[in-house]
């Protein structure tokens, strides 16, 4: 796989994406959001990745936004369809893969930069990062999903004030507001991503992918996330992961997990 705006690294089944654009602070243009949607899927569909970590080149920034360049002098209409698409290939697709994502928030997350990072499963963060949706200051809303998943993530009260004022704040603010789990130096953020990759990797991967899909039905309109939770525990007891996962612990061994 190789991309012009991405570069792609495989440890032991922990994939790594790096936005690369760094001259541009890692702006999310279209061809960046494409190559984004194919690079995620191919992953995803790669059996021996079992956790993908998102980040950003430089020392600066994870990703300043969308590529204001590109859309300054868009339509309505055109308007529109950026955000569409761009939830549809990009977004909403990271938020339902079925492989774990962890955005390693290098820098500033700006606009679409911490609307990829909020579409993660979860996010750390190093403590020169910078966190924000400025689209106000720009005569806009955020479009990736800005307005929806940061009031889920920090309240609406919060969301209310950060979309409102346009401000940053900053790693140690995000982990209070609970946006971030993490905050570390930035030598030690991919580190630390690795580290919980590992952690993850260990486990069931067809139960990581049912739990994501039942946590993210908590915050889909119109469908049940318990009875989601019903059906994928039920569905649970007919895998090779859990034959192999109850089975390991009655015989006091560390489970080897063929992710079937
Ligand atoms: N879209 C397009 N280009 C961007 C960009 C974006 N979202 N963010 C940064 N860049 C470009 C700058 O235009 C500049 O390019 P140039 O060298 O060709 O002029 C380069 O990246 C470096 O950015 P610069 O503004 O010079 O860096 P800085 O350290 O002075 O400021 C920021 C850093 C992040 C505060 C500033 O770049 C910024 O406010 N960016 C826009 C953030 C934003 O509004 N994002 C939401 C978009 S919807």
């Amino acid at each position: 796989m190789t991309f012009e705006n991405l570069l792609i690294t495989n440890e032991n089944g922990c994939a790594t994406i790096t936005i690369n654009r760094p001259k541009k602070l890692n702006a999310l243009n279209i061809d960046t959001i494409n190559e984004l949607h194919n690079a995620f899927k191919n992953l995803d569909e790669d059996a021996a990745v079992k956790t993908i970590i998102i980040t950003g080149s430089g020392e600066k920034a994870f990703v300043a936004g969308a590529d204001i360049s590109e859309f300054a002098h868009f339509t309505v209409e055109e308007g529109e369809a950026l955000a569409r698409n761009g939830q549809e290939i990009l977004f909403d697709f990271v938020q339902n893969l079925s492989t774990p994502v962890i955005a390693a928030v290098n820098g500033f997350a700006l606009g679409g930069g911490l609307e990829l990072a909020m579409a993660s499963h979860f996010r750390i963060a190093s403590d020169n990062a910078k966190m924000g949706l400025p689209e106000v200051s720009l005569g806009v809303i955020p479009g990736y999903g800005g307005t929806q998943r940061l009031a889920q993530l920090v309240g609406k009260g919060r969301a209310m004030e950060l979309v409102m004022t346009a401000g940053m704040i900053s790693a140690e603010d995000a982990k209070n507001d609970g946006l971030v789990n993490y905050v570390t130096t930035q030598e030690e953020l991919l580190p630390l991503a690795m580290k919980l990759a590992s952690k993850i990797a260990r486990n069931s991967s067809v139960a990581i992918s049912a739990a994501i899909k039942a946590i993210n039905d908590n915050f889909n309109d119109g469908v049940n996330g318990f009875e989601t939770e019903i059906s994928e525990f039920g569905n649970c007891f007919g895998t090779e992961d859990f034959k192999e996962g109850t089975t390991a612990f009655l015989e006091k061994r560390r489970a080897n997990f063929p992710g079937e």
